[in-house]
């Protein structure tokens, strides 16, 4: 099995881009395959989790033709060619997919599985989703509910309302929902669902999540409105074809803008990032913790803002993380409990249960690791607690299958004393392939271009005082909850 053996950071003077956006990129592939003409997606992810939508789009009747960047067709073989496809040229098929004559493999992709159940429940045929061992173990009720209601016929065959999953779609009615967890990925499934609905179907989120479904609904000149904490669609709209560039992934990115913002003088300028306001949260956790942090827009004229993102490393202080901004940092959780570890003081992460649900079980993964490393850690039902400051030791530490968890371990390890081996790594390749390329540069120093920062210099900010809350005494195994 491949692993990561990672060694202390040398001091850190970097400016680099990251691979694209994984949720954008899946969004890009449905909303063009729907579309009513052909368009061009740059800067796709070609990612494990994304050729799983890819694939299941092509068994759904969509013609996709991958292309390097600069539009050379793309094979693996060819000399010079990436990693994975970049561009992708979709032949939209105005909203009426084929019958698959296979079932659609989703792989480890909750995206890929809750958001085509959504299009396949306005669609007049009957398809079967599945997913991998970790993906079978995740909560579809979520979504089997509200397209149920819609009108689809959904069934799964799991346990406890998991996948495999068969829809029956057909003719839908408008809904009024209002979402019982704060998800995007559900929110996204009836939205699209309401594209096949006969009038005005309404999601109400009790916080905002993040908003590519409809920003990129928008883009394709489909009608939404936006009041408030409710989103809606009128149904019998098709999207525009139009060309569309996915900036690179604030979730990738994060790993290294916490790498340079627990190193004092560290200087990283981070390019052709996507900056969309539900997505930053990462950034304004990381200014309250101490690091010197500034955004700069490119001026571009398409729908997700892109920028470029300055970091100035600086002794990091605890802080805590909870209620609404935990959908704006929900995928960052696990590098920012390790930048937790590398700050002095308690840092608390709260109303963050739905980490249980993610590719694996983020909190009791994250404390399990943690403890491994030397750091004195609470694992709460809810969230974590954890007592930073002190030296990280190198340890031999599992993914869990998790990408997230394996990247966020690498970085712990760029600041532990000795080696750290992340084992099982080839999940890596769900969201970030070149990660492994990106953090030997880290160790060796062979960091690309040079360093023009723009750096805001902010105050620290004061010592967090943590709130006293009645649950605090409830500590993760004594609790266990189910899910939607
Ligand atoms: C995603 C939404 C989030 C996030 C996931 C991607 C999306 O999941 O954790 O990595 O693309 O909509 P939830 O909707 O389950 O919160």
């Amino acid at each position: 099995m491949a692993e990561y053996r990672v060694k202390r950071a040398k001091p850190i003077a970097a400016e680099m881009s990251v691979p694209g956006d994984k949720s954008i990129s899946h969004r890009a592939v449905m909303l063009a395959g729907l579309s009513n003409g052909v368009c061009n997606v740059s800067g796709f992810l070609p990612s494990a989790d994304c050729l799983s939508t890819v694939d299941c789009f092509r068994r759904l009747g969509v013609r996709i033709d991958a292309l390097n960047s600069d539009d050379t067709p793309w094979a693996s073989a060819s000399p010079g060619a990436e990693s994975g496809p970049t561009k992708l040229r979709i032949h939209g098929r105005s909203m009426q997919l084929s019958a698959p004559s296979h079932d659609l493999d989703c792989g480890n992709s909750g995206t890929t599985m809750r958001l085509l159940s959504g299009i396949l429940a306005g669609q007049p045929f009957a398809a079967r989703l599945t997913g991998d061992a970790s993906l079978s173990r995740r909560p579809m009720k979520r979504i089997m509910e509200p397209l149920a209601a819609m009108g689809a016929e959904i069934r799964a065959e799991g346990d406890n309302g998991c996948a495999p999953l068969v829809i029956q779609g057909g003719h839908l009615q408008p809904i009024r929902y209002t979402l019982p967890v704060a998800s995007a990925q559900v929110k996204s499934a009836v939205l699209l669902a309401g594209m096949f609905a006969d009038g005005k179907t309404t999601v109400i989120e009790p916080q905002a999540t993040r908003d590519h479904t409809e920003t990129m609904l928008r883009y394709f000149m489909v009608k939404t409105l936006r009041s408030g904490h409710s989103v809606s669609i009128y149904g019998g709209q098709v999207p525009e074809s139009r060309d569309f560039m996915v900036p690179g992934d604030i979730s990738s990115a994060a790993f290294w803008i916490v790498a340079a913002a627990a190193q004092p003088g560290a200087e990283l300028v981070m390019k052709n990032v996507g900056l969309n306001p539900t997505r930053t949260g990462i950034l304004k956790v990381l200014i309250r913790m101490g690091a010197q942090i500034s955004e700069v827009l490119n001026d571009v004229d398409q729908c997700e803002p892109i920028g470029s993102v300055s970091v100035k490393g600086s002794p990091l202080r605890g802080t805590i993380i909870e209620g609404a901004e935990i959908p704006n940092v929900i995928d960052e959780l696990p590098v920012l409990a390790v930048a937790g570890a590398l700050a002095q003081g308690k840092t608390v992460i709260r109303d963050a249960q739905e980490l249980r649900v993610k590719e694996s079980d983020r909190l009791s993964a994250v404390a399990h690791n943690l403890r491994a490393m030397g750091v004195d850690v609470r694992e709460l039902y809810d969230g974590l607690e954890i007592n930073g400051g002190g030296e990280l030791q190198g340890a031999r530490l599992p993914s869990y299958g998790d990408h997230r968890i394996a990247m966020a371990f690498a970085i712990a390890g760029l600041f532990a004393e000795g080696e750290t081996i992340i084992e099982d790594v080839a999940c890596v390749d769900t969201s970030y392939p070149g990660f492994e390329a990106d953090l030997k540069r880290f160790q060796s120093r062979q960091i690309t271009g040079s360093t023009t920062p723009v750096i805001s210099s902010l105050p620290l900010p004061p010592e967090p005082k943590t709130k006293k809350r009645k649950e605090d005494a409830r500590e993760f195994p004594a609790q266990s909850k189910s899910h939607p």
